[in-house]
Parts: structure tokens; C-alpha cells; sequence
């Protein structure tokens, strides 16, 4: 490329004037002062509208939801301050699946308090990526019920999350990628890897980034993976059968294990020759190819040999083996002296051919495949085992932030690695978490180890970040700011949920259909005092009907509440206020779906013959989903065909005959139906939720200070906020301190739920036996066959 002579940087009077006036106009300027006016001039470099090297800087603590740890059958025996009696790890790290947007989680990784523990657990060494081409494929799922095929679209985040990347065009899929492989590269490890999995769509771009982030000189392989043989695109093109898989490493110290793949059989037949015992061996030349080497006499054949004479002399020596006319690993003539094609090698003592960048021995994954689980995008866990294999070693940390299916997840654990999943979907989080669960249980059969993971999002403190006023206010200002954001946030769920707000009205906020309408908390889960409060204000107004609207109501408040309520003339309908909430455009649009909460009945079985041991029934499940609607499809149905959709708390298969005539019929004839998982936690109170929090953040201060065994913080008289003290979400905060957040984790001990070969579920759980007498919360968690989780809390009494 020909030098830019100096000169042609610097501008003129009359360039920087009119420069100037651009400028002050508020108008675009030339392209040309691109090359000019910056002092990094790169030589190649891909922009897009809006590119910006401004990354997400918050840090939001991890909630942690659950805990799964099939319990180790000898483990208390072989390493017992790693376990507990049962068998589960009490120590060390823990796997981590991440319900979220990556963007938040990545940011709160790379600087918040779990960093700690990623570098303390040696770093994160290898990160593998497969981002999302496509929502159809990504997001909508085959979801089976009874033996039906029901087809579940993109909810509403995913399709939010989907307009963010591809909605936009591919350059809103490049900003999304560019913003988290900058917050990617800062968390990796100095000696770490990336492979960024993409299809042919989009390798150049990705390509260009990539080397823009991790730079050019750390680009490895564009490594093509040949995933079909055929495809049946060929028409006005080529059958598109590779994708593209980026292999860039954090810097010059990443190290690479070189993998093998066997020899081709051509190549055998051509160079190997087959023993009776079926061993393939050779005969190398062992002469010098450069002639450098001195001649000498190696048992009575002089030449100039390859190897030093102590080196020929150690292969003569070699312990003999089945090859005719041979001694050690040495080939002999028919004079009995040694050949110049003299050293013997066998074929299995060879590694193979050292892998190239073209992968062509890896299959695309097909539906009825053992590990098929039922997503779309799922690759095949060879895939993942090559990689991982290549740029990790047994006991590093590696991480996947578009797990879908939880490939990478499955593969890690199974190769003795730690691992960070994350994914936005609900449906992915709950695919891999039975994945996982599998998982373990093989391991658990096969008598090696496992680690135990843990399920956890931002959920309440994105919530939180929400009303955040960061900024230099005074605390006066500081409060209008809070008052103000408060508002503005009711009026938008108001608006979401179609309600008219009240004026002038001290505690419900807004009306719809006759029924008024509160909003519960939002940084904490609705409680019974809340209830309690509302039923009063109610009574105080006459008002009969109300509906409650919250993002989180406590464990066990359902369905009791509701009986009280009605006893007391008031109907009471509990809604969940939905994340797609915080989302304007799909306020305005109207798409925004408020579900009503579903219940769970667990039931107790104790033991006639042993006090301290009993079972627990899960006994009924109701859900009331409102989605969809069974007029709509039975007028857009072609003739002859049928869909599945969701209405009044059921599922109905709507069919149209050849001659127009519609018939429809419910699936879910029974609550069991609903049920893709249930899992128990035998004493819920036993582990307490301990967040790290940057020192003097408010994020749940009263939560801290809830009083011992309440599941919840005292509720404040500000139902929007719930705190006195609104949260602060911190940019790259060094100091952290613990805090109780005033819940527990969940800690799944015993679970029973479908997979996609075997559909039955038991109902009742293994027998647990408690150590000590006393009264214990047993939790129970159910999650239905679209991905939602409901819990609720039973009190036993044994002993
Ligand atoms: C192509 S799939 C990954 C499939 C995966 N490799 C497997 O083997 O199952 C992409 C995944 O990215 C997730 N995703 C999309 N946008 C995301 C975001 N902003 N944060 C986290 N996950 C996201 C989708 O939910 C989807 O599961």
C-alpha cells in the first residue's frame, strides 16, 4: 500500500473553518476527514451505521435460583470435606448457567464479584460461541404434549431480543456481536482462546471484527466445518454446506493441544502392509535426506543414517516383534543386514494425521440422534469435544454465552472442565438444566465426577437498575429523581396492561374493566402484608374486584391469600408483570401478555414406620394461560390441517377438515399434562441467597436486615419500590461485601421430568430421611412444558 504522504493529514485554514461550521450546524462531515481527523488509522477497518466502542459498564449482582447437585452415592468416604454426608459438594467451584441477556451478564462478570472466583479458579481459558442467525430457528420450539407436536413462536423478549440483532439488518447484528466480543476479550484469560461459530452469512464481518477487537496477529484458523454432504440450496448457486467457525486467541501466550484424526483407509492400503494378527506396520527410511549426516556401519550396512549411533542402536535393541525378517524395530534384507527403509512402525502407535482447518468427519446432528434434544440449532457434542479439547486442559474454566441447548455445557463437564453458560431463552435455560441434570446422573452411574451447578439471573436487580438515579443530586434531588422514575414506570406497566391510572388516589394506581388495579414492588416479591394491605384499602373503598400486578409474589402466598380475600367479598386476581414490560415499543404495540399465576399442590407422605422419613406428592397443578386464541387459527387454517394453540388454561388441537368444517379438542384432559419437571428441596431454609454487592450499593440493604427466618424484607410503605433506598447498579467496583437477600436457594434434591425419548414422570418423590427432628419448609418447583417456573413452600413436621 502506497504511504500517505504527511502533508495529506494536515488541513487547511479555509478546511478547518469549514469544518468548524459543519461542525456548529450539527451536519455530517465528509467522508474523507475519517482518515484525517482521528490520530488510530487503521488500515483496514468495517463500520456500520452507529458503530461505537462504548461497552455496557454495569454491574449487577447474580440471583441465584437454584442449586443441582445429584447427590455422590461414595463421595463422603473418598474426599469428605469436599461433600457433605449425602454426597454433595460443599466446596470448590460451581458450574454456572446464567438466565439473561449476555450484555448485563458479561459486564457483571467482567467487574463485579464473581470475577474473583473466576480468576481464582485459574481464569477463563476458551470461549465458544454459536450467536443466533436466525429467531425462527433459534427461539421457536417443538414442544410435546400427550402425542402431540405443539409449536411454541419467540416470546416476546426473545423477539425483542431478535429485533436488537437481525431485526435491524446484519449491522445491528454486528454492533450486538462487536459490544459483547469487547466485554468477551476483557474477561478472557491472557493465554485464552475464542471460537465464534457463524454461518456464511456473516464470516467476512465477523471475521473484520474480530481481528479489530483481539487483533490481527492473534487470528488463528477461519475453520470450516463441512456439516452436511449435500444440501438441496443448489440452484442458482453452489449447496451451501460449511459454517465458519473464528478462531482467535487472547494473545501470543494461548496455547494450542494439536488434535488427530486417523489415517484414510486409501492411505493405509497404499503404505501400511497387514500382519496375521490384523497390526498394520511400515518401514521408514532412516537415511539422511540432507547427506549431512557422517556414514557409518549399523550392522553390517554402511550409510550416512538419520539418527545418531546410540539412537539406530536403542531401535535394534527394541524388544522383538511379530514383522518378519526383522530385529527390535529394525527391517533386515535378505543378507539379514538392516534396509535403508529400516525403522518398523505400527499403526496404532501412530497419533494421525494432525487436524487441519477444513472439518469434514463431524456430522450435522439429526433429529432422532441420541443427544438430540430437541433444538433447532443444537450442534453435536463432537464438535464442542474437539474444541474444547484443543484450546483447554482438564480443570479450566470455559464458557459459552449462547448456549442454547447447553451443548458446550454437557461436553465441559464431561471432559473433567469447569464451566459459565448464559442464554436469554427460557426454553434454552431449561433444556440445558435437564440436560445438565443427565448429565450428572451418568457421571454419578459411571462412578466419576461431576461438579454441582447453579441457575441464576439478574432478574430482580435488572429490575432494580431500572429506577437507578445514579448522577450528583442532592439528596432532595435525588429523591424527586427517585419519585419521578417511579412514575414514569407505573404509567408504562399501567399503559402495558391497558389500565386508565387513577389521579388522586393514595394507593391503587390505575382501573381496567371495572376492576382497579395495584402494582406491587418491584425489587421484591409481593408478600402478605402487601395482600393484607391491599384487601384493607379495598374495604376501606367498597371496592370488590381488584387485580394485583407484580413481577414476583413470595412462595406459598397462593392459593390461600385468595381464599381470604374471598371470604372477605374481594376478588383478588394475582397477574405477573412480564420483563417484555421495560420494552416501550412493545408496550405501545400492545404485545405485552400478563400471566396469571399458576398453583401447585404438594402433599406431605410420611412414613407409618420411620418419624423421620417421608415422601412428598406433587398432587395438582393448575396454570391459566391466556395466549393465543382458538377463533383466530380455526380462520387462518388452510383446509385439512390442524395447529395447537394455547386458550382458557388449555390446549387445543384445532382441526379443519377438507370440507371446512372445524373441530377442536383439548389435550390437556389432565393437570400432569402441564408438567414437564418437578423437583423437590427437602429443607429450603437451609441456604440462605448470600449476594456480593460493591460496598455501599443500597441493592437490598433491607433485605440484609430482614429479621432471622422471614422469607422476605419488611415491606416499606412505597409499594412501587419496595426500599427506602433506591439500588445502585456500579461501573467497575473493586470492593464487594456479602449480603443476605433475605430468600433461599433453591436446592434441587430430588427431581423427575420428561425428555424427548422418555415421556413419563413419577409423582411422587424418593423417600428423604432427616437427621434431627423438628418442623422443616420443603420446596417444591414446578416448571410447565413451555419453560415457566412456579414454586411453593410446605411445612412438615418430623420426628
Ligand atoms: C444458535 S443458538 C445456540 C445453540 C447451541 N450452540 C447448541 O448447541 O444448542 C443461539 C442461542 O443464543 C441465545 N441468545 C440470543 N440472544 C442472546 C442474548 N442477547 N443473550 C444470551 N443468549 C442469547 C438464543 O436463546 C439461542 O439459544
Amino acid at each position: 500500500m502506497a504511504k500517505i504522504p504527511k502533508e495529506a493529514y494536515e488541513l487547511s485554514d479555509a478546511e478547518k473553518r469549514d469544518l468548524t461550521q459543519l461542525i456548529q450546524q450539527g451536519r455530517p462531515l465528509p467522508e474523507k476527514y475519517r482518515f484525517i481527523l482521528f490520530e488510530d488509522k487503521r488500515e483496514v477497518e468495517l463500520v456500520w451505521n452507529g458503530k461505537t466502542r462504548d461497552v455496557c459498564t454495569t454491574v449487577l449482582p447474580f440471583q441465584s435460583l437454584e442449586h443441582v447437585d445429584e447427590p455422590r452415592k461414595e463421595a463422603p468416604e473418598i474426599q469428605s470435606d469436599l461433600f457433605d454426608t449425602r454426597g454433595r459438594q460443599l466446596k470448590g467451584w460451581t458450574n454456572k448457567l446464567i438466565w439473561g441477556d449476555n450484555k448485563l451478564i458479561l459486564s457483571s462478570l467482567k467487574s463485579g464479584a464473581l470475577r474473583r472466583q473466576i480468576e481464582d479458579a485459574g481464569g477463563l481459558k476458551l470461549i465458544y460461541i454459536d450467536p443466533p442467525f436466525d429467531v425462527g430457528a433459534d427461539f421457536s420450539m417443538d414442544i410435546e404434549i400427550g402425542g402431540e407436536t405443539f409449536h411454541k413462536e419467540p416470546n416476546l423478549l426473545e423477539q425483542i431480543a431478535y429485533r436488537d440483532t437481525w431485526g435491524r439488518g446484519a449491522d445491528s447484528f454486528i454492533a450486538m456481536i462487536y459490544e459483547r466480543l469487547i466485554l468477551m476479550r476483557d474477561l478472557l484469560a491472557e493465554d485464552g482462546s475464542i471460537y465464534v461459530h457463524v454461518d456464511s452469512r456473516l464470516n467476512s464481518s465477523v471475521r473484520l471484527v474480530m481481528e479489530e477487537v483481539f487483533g490481527k496477529s492473534n487470528y488463528r484458523n477461519e475453520i470450516t466445518w463441512v456439516r452436511a454432504a449435500s444440501h438441496n440450496d443448489a440452484t442458482d448457486q453452489f449447496g451451501k454446506v460449511k459454517d465458519c467457525i473464528m478462531y482467535f486467541a487472547r494473545s501470543e501466550k494461548a496455547h494450542l493441544n494439536i488434535q488427530y484424526v486417523p489415517y484414510s483407509a486409501e492411505y493405509i492400503d497404499a503404505e501400511w502392509r497387514k500382519l496375521p494378527s490384523g497390526r498394520y506396520y511400515k518401514a521408514e527410511n532412516m537415511l539422511d535426506p540432507r547427506g549431512s549426516m557422517k556414514f557409518f556401519d549399523f550392522h553390517g550396512t554402511v550409510a550416512r543414517w538419520r539418527a545418531t549411533p546410540e539412537n539406530m542402536e536403542a531401535l535394534w535393541n527394541a524388544p522383538q516383534t511379530e514383522v518378519p525378517d526383522s530385529h527390535g524395530r529394525i527391517k533386515l534384507g535378505k543378507d539379514g543386514n538392516p534396509i535403508k527403509r529400516c525403522r518398523i512402525m505400527f499403526l496404532d502407535e501412530m497419533l494421525g494425521v494432525p487436524l487441519s482447518d477444513n472439518w469434514s468427519d463431524i456430522a450435522y446432528l439429526a433429529g432422532g440422534s441420541k443427544e438430540a434434544a430437541g433444538y433447532k440449532t443444537q450442534k453435536p457434542e463432537a464438535l464442542l469435544e474437539r474444541i474444547i479439547k484443543a484450546s483447554s486442559n482438564e480443570g479450566d474454566l470455559v464458557a459459552d454465552f449462547f448456549v442454547g441447548s447447553g451443548t458446550t455445557a454437557a461436553v465441559a463437564e464431561k471432559l473433567g472442565r469447569k464451566w459459565i453458560c448464559t442464554d436469554l431463552g427460557k426454553f434454552a435455560i431449561h433444556t440445558t438444566r435437564k440436560r445438565m441434570i443427565q448429565v450428572q446422573r451418568e457421571a454419578k452411574d459411571a462412578g466419576k465426577s461431576f461438579r454441582a451447578f447453579e441457575v441464576l439471573n439478574l432478574g430482580r436487580y435488572e429490575r432494580q437498575a431500572y429506577l437507578n438515579v445514579g448522577g450528583r443530586l442532592s439528596g432532595k434531588q435525588k429523591e424527586q429523581a427517585l419519585a419521578q422514575k417511579e412514575r414514569e414506570f407505573r404509567d408504562l406497566i399501567l399503559r402495558a396492561y391497558r389500565a386508565e391510572p387513577l389521579e388522586g388516589e393514595p394507593f391503587f394506581h390505575g382501573k381496567n374493566a371495572g376492576r382497579l388495579v395495584v402494582i406491587g414492588p418491584i425489587n421484591l416479591p409481593v408478600g402478605r402484608l402487601f395482600v393484607e394491605e391491599v384487601i384493607t384499602e379495598c374495604r376501606k373503598r367498597g371496592a370488590s374486584r381488584v387485580d394485583m400486578l407484580a413481577f414476583e409474589f413470595e412462595m406459598g402466598l397462593f392459593p390461600a391469600v385468595l381464599d381470604e380475600a374471598r371470604q372477605k367479598g374481594i376478588d383478588l386476581t394475582p397477574k405477573q408483570i412480564p420483563p417484555e414490560v421495560f420494552d416501550k415499543r412493545a408496550v405501545e404495540k400492545g404485545q405485552v401478555v400478563f400471566f396469571d399465576i399458576s398453583f401447585i399442590e404438594a402433599t406431605p407422605r410420611y412414613n407409618k414406620k420411620d418419624k423421620f422419613t417421608l415422601q412428598i406428592e406433587l398432587t395438582d397443578f393448575s396454570v391459566y394461560y391466556t395466549q393465543g386464541a382458538a377463533e383466530a387459527a380455526a380462520a387462518s387454517l388452510k383446509d385439512g390441517k390442524s395447529q395447537v394453540v394455547c386458550e382458557q388454561g388449555q390446549l387445543i388441537k384445532v382441526s379443519k377438515n377438507k370440507d371446512g368444517i372445524v373441530t377442536r379438542e383439548t389435550l390437556t384432559k389432565n393437570w400432569t399434562d402441564w408438567v414437564d419437571y418437578w423437583a423437590v428441596d427437602f429443607d429450603y431454609m437451609s441456604r440462605r441467597e448470600i449476594i456480593k454487592v460493591a460496598k455501599d450499593a443500597g441493592t437490598e440493604k433491607q433485605a440484609a436486615d430482614a429479621p432471622e427466618g422471614s422469607a422476605k424484607p419488611p415491606e416499606g410503605l412505597n409499594p412501587l419500590s419496595g426500599s427506602a433506598k433506591p439500588p445502585v447498579p456500579t461501573e467497575s467496583p473493586t470492593e464487594f461485601e456479602e449480603r443476605w437477600t433475605g430468600s433461599y436457594i433453591f436446592e434441587n434434591e430430588w427431581q423427575s421430568f420428561r425428555t424427548r425419548k422418555n415421556r413419563d414422570l413419577e409423582f411422587i418423590s424418593a423417600p428423604h430421611t432427616y437427621t434431627q427432628a423438628g418442623r422443616y419448609t420443603v420446596a417444591v418447583k414446578v416448571i410447565d412444558i413451555f419453560g415457566n417456573d412456579t414454586m411453593v413452600l410446605v411445612p412438615v413436621n418430623v420426628g
